[in-house]
């Protein structure tokens, strides 16, 4: 079990579901450190190691990376001094054997999950906000042509840096990892629901501060 104060919190949600966009606001509130598996294996993919090199072939794809190769990253990732007290895991678990996998990580640590947060778009909604997403190559933080532009085109509002589409974000990789998590990762619903710590937040038609409200409600559930 978790120690009382402990919030060890799982994002769980299609591709373009507001997970990052979430995850910045969960961490300005409740200070947890955000763990990305996607933001990690991008790193990686940066930094030209061998495993970036394997995890590259994948992500182009819109495939999942193996279980291996993640589970090593988060299990490491988790030992670091500043997740002891608290976590928000983004795109992982996305596997049943990944969550099987950190049940008996954290289980062996005297830890569980505190939270599992599903966030609920319709696919055409999920497909346009990737379609538009840009990022800033300097400080990561996520704008939409539409739906959230930056004040200047191309340029970031926080820090002036370059925004570019990432590479994943093409319609037909997009239709894939959408696919891939049907079939993958939308089970893991159903192996956290008896557990008691599955909350929803309906994301469809609604800005990001009015999913935010109900994640702060989950969050701030003494049920979980
Ligand atoms: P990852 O980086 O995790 O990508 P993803 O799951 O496909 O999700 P995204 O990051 O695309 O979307 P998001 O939910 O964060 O949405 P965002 O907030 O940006 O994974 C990438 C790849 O890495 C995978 O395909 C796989 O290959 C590999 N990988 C990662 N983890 C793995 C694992 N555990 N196992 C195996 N492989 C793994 O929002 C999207 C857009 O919508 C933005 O433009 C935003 O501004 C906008 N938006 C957000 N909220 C709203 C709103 N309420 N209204 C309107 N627009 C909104
Ligand atoms: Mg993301």
């Amino acid at each position: 079990m978790a120690s009382p104060r402990e919030r060890n919190v799982v994002l769980l949600g299609a591709p373009g579901s507001g997970k990052g966009t979430q995850a910045e606001r969960i961490v300005a509130r409740y200070g947890l450190p955000h763990i990305s598996t996607g933001d990690m294996l991008r790193a990686a993919v940066a930094g030209g190691s061998e495993m970036g090199r394997e995890a590259r072939r994948y992500m182009d794809a819109g495939e999942l990376v193996p279980d291996e190769v993640v589970i090593g990253v988060v299990r490491e990732r988790l030992t670091e001094d500043d997740a002891r007290e608290g976590f928000l895991l983004d795109g992982f678990p996305r596997t049943i054997d990944q969550a099987v996998r950190l049940d008996a990580l954290l289980g062996e640590a005297g830890r569980g999950l505190t939270h599992v947060i599903q966030l609920e778009v319709p696919e055409d909604e999920l497909v346009a906000r990737l379609a538009g997403r840009r990022l800033c190559r300097a400080c990561g933080k996520s704008y939409h042509v539409v739906f959230d532009p930056p004040s200047r085109e191309g340029v970031c509002d926080a820090c002036g840096g370059e925004l570019y589409q990432r590479a994943d974000d093409d319609e037909t990789t997009v239709r894939n990892r959408l696919a891939v998590y049907r079939a993958q990762t939308e089970p893991l619903v159903e192996h956290y629901r008896p557990q008691g710590i599955l909350g929803t937040a309906s994301g469809g038609g609604k800005l990001p501060d009015e999913v935010f409200e109900q994640v702060v409600a989950i969050l701030d559930s003494t049920a979980s």
